[in-house]
């Protein structure tokens, strides 16, 4: 980065302004005199761009050259620090983030696709070009949750992260359980609302929360950013009849983020015996007991628990999105440039992230809860009870509700730990039964 100077302000360019990129000049206009006071310098954006020059943003753009084509942020002299708020994994704004840290210069983006996408090739450019990349806002929106992991918890080994990393699919489970309703119709109410994209999926198919889980699992276990190893579940399947049952068992049901380092020993950057170590990253919905504070976070709020072997458990919690809130975290890296603070892009140096493989699926171990619909018939829950005992299964509580002879029943079942490969044997026998009229559904219960 060019300096510019004891008091000089530093010079940001844009790209990208919608949601957040608005925000953001919001955010360095309404708070200029605070931010300077925190800097020892003034942060001023002087250079946007966006796809279309005339349409009206409420913005007051009069300080800002415009450019159409927001590569040309990256060769602008002017531009000190370039923001890439465009969004997408590749196109424009990968483009962009390469030609900036290639001209030398910190790059700040909300961008979690582009991260977990690219994300470890980004930090290798940026780190041999000496110019940071900074992503605060890539997630959870308006919580440091970077920060948090990278610098809060320098001190410790992280062993696990778990977190409510999708805003829209929080507030579509809530809705649904506090209201009865099914998905298809608290969906739409969230389309409604501008909650959820007109196409949805990448919300509520737990793809949103899975780049964001990457780029945790990168930052807490110091490895290569792994996209394609999480497993990806989403929330489609979730009704609410699971819902109901998951109170009644005094659980509730989120969609989490989890990622959990085996074995190794060691932190980021080497280990210390204890063997090769593997990482598992998964997003499904779970059920968590209702006193965990997890559950407690409800509608479009995010949150983030991580244990530490020094500071225990820990949680942030907030709004995970949304104009003012995600401004709020690109500030913060501006701000932490403007200061000249400078840090490893994901906690330790590039070239010393490790490759971590995947762990087994097989052999993942868990609770899990079973919803099985079944015709109410003698004999049924026997043949239930057999394909659990041959894969040595043993169940910790049995519902069953209403009495309908020769008609469909729901039958539950939840299990004491016990390895998710002899748990999806045991399901698939049970889906094959002849009284067994629905496809079961399978849903892992999680400590916290
Ligand atoms: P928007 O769709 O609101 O804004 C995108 C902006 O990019 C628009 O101003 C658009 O221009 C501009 N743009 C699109 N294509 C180009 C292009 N080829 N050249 C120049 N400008 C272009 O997106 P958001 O603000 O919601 O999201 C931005 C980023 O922030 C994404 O990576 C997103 O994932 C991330 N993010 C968003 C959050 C949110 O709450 N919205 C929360 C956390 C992260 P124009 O206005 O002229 O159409
Ligand atoms: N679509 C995301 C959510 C917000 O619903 O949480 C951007 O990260």
């Amino acid at each position: 980065m060019k300096a510019a100077g004891k008091g000089a302000p530093l010079r940001v360019g844009i790209a990208g302004l919608g949601t957040v990129g608005g925000g953001t000049l919001r955010a360095l206009a309404d708070n200029a005199e605070a931010i300077g006071l925190r800097c020892g310098r003034p942060v001023r954006a002087v250079a946007v761009s966006a796809r279309d020059r005339h349409k009206e943003r409420g913005l007051d753009l009069s300080a800002c050259r415009w450019h159409d084509d927001p590569l040309a942020l990256a060769a602008d002299p002017e531009v000190e620090v370039v923001v890439e708020l465009i969004g997408g994994s590749d196109g424009p704004a990968k483009a962009l983030v390469e030609a900036a840290l290639e001209a030398g210069k910190p790059v700040v983006t909300a961008n979690k696709a582009l991260l977990a996408h690219h994300g470890t090739a980004l930090a290798r450019l940026a780190e041999a070009r000496d110019a940071g990349l900074y992503y605060e806002a890539a997630v959870a929106g308006g919580i440091p949750v970077i920060g948090l992991l990278r610098d809060g918890l320098a001190g410790n080994r992280v062993e696990r992260v778990a977190g409510i990393l999708n805003g829209t699919c929080n507030y579509i489970l809530t809705t649904m359980r506090e209201s009865g309703r099914e998905f298809a119709d608290v969906l739409a109410e969230a389309q409604a609302l501008g909650y959820a994209e007109a196409d949805p999926g990448f919300d509520i198919d737990g793809v949103d929360a899975a780049h964001k889980l990457a780029i945790l699992t990168a930052l807490a276990f110091g490895c290569t950013l792994d996209f394609e190893a999480v497993r990806v579940e989403g929330i489609r399947q979730i009704s609410a009849v699971d819902i109901a049952f998951a109170e009644e068992l005094g659980l509730r049901i989120k969609l989490l983020g989890i990622a959990a380092r085996n074995g190794g020993g060691g932190g980021p950057g080497g280990g210390d015996g204890g063997g090769e170590a593997t990482v598992s990253q998964r997003v499904a919905p779970v059920m968590v007991p209702l006193g965990s504070p997890l559950a407690a976070v409800e509608g479009v709020f995010n949150a983030v628990l991580a244990e530490g072997d020094f500071v225990g458990k820990i949680m942030a919690e907030g709004a995970g999105a949304g104009e003012r809130p995600t401004a709020s975290a690109v500030v913060a890296d501006l701000a932490a440039i403007a200061r000249g603070d400078r840090r490893a892009v994901f906690g330790v140096p590039a070239a010393a992230l490790r490759r971590l493989a995947a762990a087994p699926v097989e052999d993942q171990a868990g609770a899990w809860y079973l919803r099985l619909m079944v015709i109410d018939q003698p004999g049924v829950i026997a043949e239930v009870a057999a394909a659990l005992r041959d894969e040595e299964i043993s169940v910790e509580a049995l519902l069953q509700r209403g009495r309908d002879p020769g008609e469909l029943v729901p039958v539950v079942i939840t299990t004491h730990e016990t390895s998710e490969g002899r748990m999806r044997r045991a399901v698939a026998r049970i889906a094959a039964l002849e009284a067994c009229l629905e496809a079961p559904r399978l849903i892992r219960i999680e400590s916290e």
